[in-house]
């Protein structure tokens, strides 16, 4: 793709989401940051997303191979989960799917700090990821596991569950409902079957129905604040039209309460997490957001303080400091896990992606 040629920050991306590849085929969150040598689907599926805008489809094409069989090997958790919900008898969240497997596709071991692996959006999101991979129905073996987790999707989505950035925070998430949006259309496409369209249409009837505050949708039906995961709710989960007034106050109010003029853009007003900086992936979501929509130039100094934010090698870290929203937060997370998470794929994923629409 013409953007690698001259930009060493996207030569470095690919270069990252590659050798962060494993050869299962799980796509690491970041290689140097101990607590993310897991695989999430969340991350795995922007990564792909972001490979095959490159044209590099074979290693899109092995993190979807690399899904379906860890879906699969824990076919009876997911199909148990299931059953429980319909029978009105929901497992535990500690005993549900996980966010998250080892890069062999196992679940993590138990040594390791509890984590809130109850989040249906990387499910959703794995979906809509394959079917842009794929550009229309499935034909061959991935057609039963996109079944599956589909299922799983319209089961799910109704709980409460942690949202992307892994909190519970009254567990019910705006962009957890879109990414399930963005899933069960994904399946309409990828099964060639309308009743995973009519599911789509239920969770964004009930996002409509219960997150619009102020004129705009809302991080919660019980929170007001905005998020910068809304952006998504765009693109690339549809849940609305580009242009449609409701997104466009949504995203105003992004604009306003957490991108920084001439800055990134914060996940949401008061998180703590190292401080709470300002993200690299939401930064890239806003100009992707602003390049879809025509608007250029207000994407332009978005693109230029990502680049800025680059390491020497071009290496991108998941979120930066400089203007915490609670500096005094840095320290301890620093002392508990380390420095922010660099590079994080992720970050490049979304850079190249940003880049890709440009
Ligand atoms: C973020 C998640 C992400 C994970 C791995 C967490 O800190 O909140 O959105 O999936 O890191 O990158």
């Amino acid at each position: 793709m013409a953007i690698i040629a001259g930009d060493l920050i996207a030569r470095r991306s690919v270069e990252v989401l590659k050798q962060g590849q494993s050869a299962s085929g799980a796509f690491v969150a970041s290689p140097a940051f101990p607590v993310y040598r897991y695989a999430w689907l969340r991350d795995g599926a922007f990564c792909a997303y972001a490979l095959d805008r490159c044209d590099e489809l074979d290693s899109a094409a092995a993190f979807h191979a690399w899904v379906a069989r860890s879906i699969e090997a824990h076919r009876p958790m997911i199909e148990q989960a299931i059953a429980r919900i319909d029978a009105g008898d929901p497992p535990l969240p500690e005993q549900m799917p996980p966010a998250r497997y080892t890069l062999e596709g196992s679940l993590e071991t138990t040594e390791d700090e509890p984590w809130p692996n109850f989040q249906v959006d990387g499910y959703g999101m794995w979906l809509w990821s394959l079917a842009e991979h794929l550009g229309g129905p499935i034909v061959g073996e991935l057609r039963e596991t996109a079944e599956l987790v589909a299922r799983y999707v319209r089961a799910t989505w109704p709980m409460k569950s942690f949202s992307c950035w892994e909190e519970f925070d009254g567990g019910e998430h705006a962009s957890t409902l879109g990414a399930a949006v963005a899933g069960l259309d994904a399946a309409a496409s990828l099964l060639d079957d309308s009743e995973w369209s009519d599911a789509a249409r239920v969770v964004r009837e009930r996002l409509l129905a219960r997150f619009v505050r102020e004129g705009r949708l809302a991080r919660g039906p019980d929170d007001a604040r905005v998020d910068g995961s809304l952006l998504w709710l765009g693109v690339p989960f549809r849940v609305l039209p580009l242009g449609d007034p409701l997104l466009e106050a949504t995203v105003d109010a992004v604009r306003r309460d957490l991108h920084r003029p001439g800055g990134g853009v914060y996940r949401y007003r008061g998180d703590t997490y190292y401080g709470g900086g300002e993200w690299i992936l939401l930064a890239c979501s806003l100009a992707w957001h602003e390049l879809s929509r025509g608007n250029a130039e207000a994407a332009q100094p978005i693109r230029e303080w990502v680049r800025a934010q680059a390491h020497g090698n071009g290496d991108l870290p998941e979120q930066v400091s400089d203007h915490a929203q609670t500096p005094g937060m840095i320290a301890p997370w620093v002392a508990r896990w380390g420095p922010a998470a660099t590079p994080l794929l992720w970050s490049h994923a979304m850079y190249l992606i940003m880049e890709s629409v440009a």
